[in-house]
């Protein structure tokens, strides 16, 4: 056995379904699925049944996460259509707008000419985020180079994305981007066998693409799960909904990858989140991890409430063995230790 001690990771995008879609995961199942993969704080996409683009949605989600969180937990707003003016008032309580410039679950999408307007609005000095895939990420880039607005790009996942970024960053424009570890693990080819579970947003991409990710990983700032959980029943049905769980399988994927230091998991799922989102950490929030011993990841071990993954069966390395939130020991070797509402609800207090 060799034990790693790492910080308590951060993901900053994850989709915990609650409220409105408790079925598919819930405050206390996602975040005890966050624990078991080594995440201590994730921040929570506003893609809900009722997407929280107003200060009451967003405390009516708090009230929710306070009663059932078991790690900590930050939350952003989204717009939809017309009503992006409430976003203002969620200024100082999220950690940023999620802005969705294709389809996706949830179906809120705005077009550039409404991103341009949200950024001369949005002054708080969280990210915006944006979803945009393919050629739609020149739009944004140049809304970025007019407003000078700070901006992450999640779920970046081929070419087409990435090469407009690097250029960006190179300009010194102020964007950072995300790419998650279904797009680093998986490519088209292998849509034959995992069919609907391999159904997400951004679609996997060819083995070009993946191999360019992994070649520019010095530009790719944050590894995010977007932990996107849908039932089997409705993976399985005629229309399969866009998405795939994360949170358990992000940490052993790559610390199972020879291509991947253990500087670079710091970097990408530590430091660097950390920074874009001004989170506060404490020093004593840390997760201690089996680098050794292989094991198989399998959807019947997993806290997720949708129990699958599309890594089910894959070799693995870097179990969690203990997590522990502010001195608390919080995890144990596949058991939570602490009741629910042990989390803490996080707001931005930004200091950069
Ligand atoms: C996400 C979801 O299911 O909420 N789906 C996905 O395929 N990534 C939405 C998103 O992040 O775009
Ligand atoms: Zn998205
Ligand atoms: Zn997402």
């Amino acid at each position: 056995m060799a034990l790693l001690t790492l910080p308590g990771l951060i993901d900053m995008h994850v989709h915990l379904r609650d409220p409105g879609q408790t079925w598919k995961e819930d405050f206390y199942t996602g975040t005890a699925a966050a624990l078991a993969g080594g995440f201590t704080t994730v921040f929570d996409m506003p893609n809900n049944e009722e997407p929280i683009i107003s200060v009451k949605r967003l405390n009516r989600k708090i009230k929710e996460a306070k009663k059932k969180i078991v790690c900590d937990v930050g939350f952003y707003g989204g717009a939809v259509g017309s009503s992006f003016e409430s976003l203002k008032g969620l200024e100082g309580k999220v950690f940023g707008p999620k802005l969705y410039l294709n389809v996706t679950t949830g179906g809120f999408m705005i077009d550039v000419k409404k991103l341009e307007q949200i950024c001369h609005i949005w002054h708080a000095r969280q990210p915006i985020l944006i979803h945009a895939e393919g050629r739609m990420i020149t739009g944004v880039i140049d809304i970025v180079k007019k407003t000078s607005v700070k901006t992450h790009v999640c779920h970046v996942s081929g070419i087409e994305e990435l090469k407009p970024i690097i250029k960006a960053k190179e300009e010194g424009l102020p964007l950072t981007c995300g790419v998650t570890p279904h797009h680093l693990f998986l490519n088209e080819r292998d849509l034959s066998s995992l069919g609907p579970y391999g159904v997400m947003k951004p679609p996997l991409k060819s083995k070009k693409d993946q191999e360019f990710l992994w070649r520019n990983l010095k530009y790719i700032d944050v590894v995010e799960s977007d932990h996107a959980p849908h039932t089997r029943g409705e993976k399985e049905s005629e229309n399969p909904p866009f998405g795939v769980p994360g949170l358990e399988t992000t940490l052993p994927l790559l610390l199972s990858d020879k291509r991947i230091t253990i500087g670079d998991v710091v970097r990408l799922c530590y430091k660097n989140p950390k920074k874009i989102l001004g989170v506060k950490t404490d020093r004593t929030t840390k997760v201690v991890v089996d680098t050794n011993s292989q094991f198989i990841i399998h959807n019947s071990k997993l806290h997720t409430k949708c129990a699958w993954s599309p890594f089910h069966g894959w070799k693995a390395r870097g179990k969690v063995r203990r997590v522990y939130i502010r001195e608390r020991k919080v995890f144990e070797d596949g058991k939570v230790l602490v009741k629910r509402g042990f989390g803490k609800v996080m707001f931005p207090s930004f200091n950069p």
